[in-house]
């Protein structure tokens, strides 16, 4: 039986009393399904971590509905509530510093000092957290390192009947990660990049965020990890003339069986990423991928880092 339910508003009624009484939910948001618990129940943020079949545990992002609820849930400053005010709803996180009224979060917070938010740009996922009155933690809804879910589908296909219910908004529209920028300090740092182009942040903060170098021996963020986002067969990247035997991925004029955008849009391309990836791992019969070259503009840094771990091997 599948446990793949449609957003009516009886379904998501049904969902929110799940996430109440300490289930999971799987939901969609603009940048990728989510693995959703209430973010005070312990054992259901737990729970979280043996479907995904994470090692250990790591921070998750806070799911909220409201911009209002922001100051009550983390400590923020200036800069941090204007940032919520033109990106939220959107896929922009933003790492803040704990407040004491919130002491129940350390599983959440997996002890840190900090509490990592956003609010989501999908009906769906707005209307499943105001409906369970409580901050949704939601890691991606896939198992540890593999490609994340933008249909309800994937979903099913890679959990099953570890999550109780999985509610159908259909394709994800941003098709990558949020971006996560941390705010605990002076200087805006991105810890990961996603959804929101950095450039966009940059213009509106009127000065450039820091890019730590990448990929840190000792990640902040697993997505940091080397190994990441990783399909089953081999991935080559920045590939122009593929291999007779390689499954090619195109992009713009470097067109292949499959194209992430013909007409060479970095928005367009991080929708179909995750999908086309999926697909690859299907239909290439020689156990070999290839994947274009992507510009690293805009959207096109969220693509780059996750082909760059995707294609990692030891
Ligand atoms: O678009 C998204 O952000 C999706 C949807 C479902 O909202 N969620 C998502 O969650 O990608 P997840 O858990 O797969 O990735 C969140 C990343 C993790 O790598 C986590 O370690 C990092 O954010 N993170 C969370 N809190 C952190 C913190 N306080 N400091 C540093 N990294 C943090
Ligand atoms: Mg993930």
């Amino acid at each position: 039986m599948s446990n793949i339910y449609s957003g009516t508003e009886e379904n998501i009624q049904k969902a929110a009393a799940v996430i109440k009484r300490g289930g999971l939910v799987a939901f969609p948001t603009e940048t990728v399904y989510g693995l959703g618990a209430n973010v005070y129940n312990e054992a259901a943020v737990a729970a979280i971590f043996a479907a995904k079949e994470r090692p250990r545990f790591d921070p998750l992002i806070s799911h909220i509905a409201e911009v209002d609820f922001l100051p009550q849930y983390a400590a923020v400053d200036a800069r941090a509530m204007e940032l919520a005010k033109h990106f939220w709803p959107g896929p922009l996180t933003l790492v803040l510093n704990r407040i004491e009224e919130n002491p129940c979060l350390d599983l959440a917070c997996s002890g840190l000092r900090t509490l990592t938010v956003r609010m989501p740009a999908h009906p769906l996922a707005l209307s499943l957290i105001k409906a369970s009155g409580v901050p949704i933690v939601a890691p991606s809804a896939n198992k540890y390192q593999s490609v994340s879910p933008t249909t309800a589908q994937h979903v099913a296909d890679g959990l099953g009947d570890k999550v109780d219910m999985i509610l159908d908004g259909g394709a994800c529209q941003v098709g990558v990660e949020s971006t996560i920028i941390d705010l605990t300090g002076r200087q805006v740092v991105l810890l990961r990049a996603g959804g929101t182009a950095k450039e966009d942040i940059e213009a509106f903060l009127g000065e450039k965020i820091t890019v730590p170098e990448t990929v840190p021996a000792l990640p902040t963020a697993p997505g940091q990890m080397l190994r990441h986002y990783a399909p089953k067969n081999v991935l080559r990247i920045n590939v122009t003339a593929p291999e007779p035997d390689e499954f090619y991925i195109g992009f713009g004029k470097y067109d292949g069986a499959l194209n992430l955008s013909p007409t060479g849009d970095v928005k367009e391309a991080a929708s179909r990423l995750f999908a086309y990836l999926r697909l690859a791992d299907e239909k290439a019969i020689g156990g070999k991928i290839a994947v274009a070259p992507v510009p690293n503009v805009g959207l096109g840094l969220a693509i780059n880092d996750r082909l760059n771990r995707a294609s990692y091997h030891k």
